[in-house]
């Protein structure tokens, strides 16, 4: 089981060496072990989780290898600094930056195509759901993601990121088997994934791991979730 965290914009380099030391020293379970920092703290983690299995992942990537693109990175980038892998089409750069299912599918082939492993998130808006809309939005969310050996998906529900609201087991199950019935990779919950409610999370059957933000970012509890899944 992956245990992912999205550090999203927060903890710079400071933060991050200090986090990376005491991650180094704690209870990991038996699960596989991600960390997202932001780009600019990316060479700090890589550096101190090199002794360990934890590896360290972006959160964005670009598809072009270099060129005019502002404020971009590009996946060869990520290489040469030891980064494993990069999250692509996260709700948050969907809905404030632009992202669209094709920039997504565009940064997840290049990132494979270069050797990073990617986490590329789907998942529906409460008005969608609402609407009876979920499962049209996650097929086509899901039909323009690469079917390779290096790309998990993460089921990350609008409603559920940063709410508190985690989707039921139940409800996260169902949206899990609909995914891998379309697309046969490991699938990730993410949404208001905290320590109390992971285990029964984890617990689904296709439930292959989390994508966890805002419990992430502090080291008891990003443990504590890791702790919580199922062995093998
Ligand atoms: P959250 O974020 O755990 O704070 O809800 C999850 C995510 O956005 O990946």
């Amino acid at each position: 089981m992956l245990i992912a965290g999205n550090w999203k914009m927060f903890k710079g380099p400071v933060e991050t060496a200090a986090f990376c030391l005491a991650l180094r020293d704690a209870e990991l379970g038996d699960a596989d072990v991600v960390v997202c920092p932001p780009a600019v703290s990316l060479e700090v983690a890589v550096q101190l989780l090199a002794p360990t299995e934890i590896a360290v992942a972006a959160q964005n990537v670009h598809w072009e290898p270099d060129g005019p693109y502002t404020g971009e990175i590009s996946a060869p980038m990520l290489r040469e600094l030891g980064v494993y892998g990069a999250i692509v089409g996260h709700s948050e750069r969907r809905q404030l930056f632009g992202e669209t299912d094709e920039t997504t599918a565009k940064r997840a082939e290049a990132a494979l195509a270069a050797g990073l492993e990617v986490i590329a998130c789907v998942g529906e808006t409460g008005e969608e759901r609402e609407r009876g809309e979920t499962e049209d939005v996650l097929r086509r969310q899901v039909s323009v993601l690469p079917d390779d050996d290096g790309l998990v998906v993460a089921y990350e529900p609008v409603w559920a990121i940063g709410t508190g609201k985690t989707a039921t087991p139940a409800t996260a199950q169902d949206a899990h088997a609909f995914v891998k019935s379309l697309l046969d990779r490991p699938v990730l919950y993410g949404g208001s994934v905290k320590p109390d409610n992971a285990g029964e999370l984890l617990a689904q059957p296709d439930v292959d791991g989390a994508l966890v933000g805002g419990a992430s970012l502090d080291v008891d509890s990003f443990t504590a979730i890791c702790r919580a899944t199922r062995p093998g």
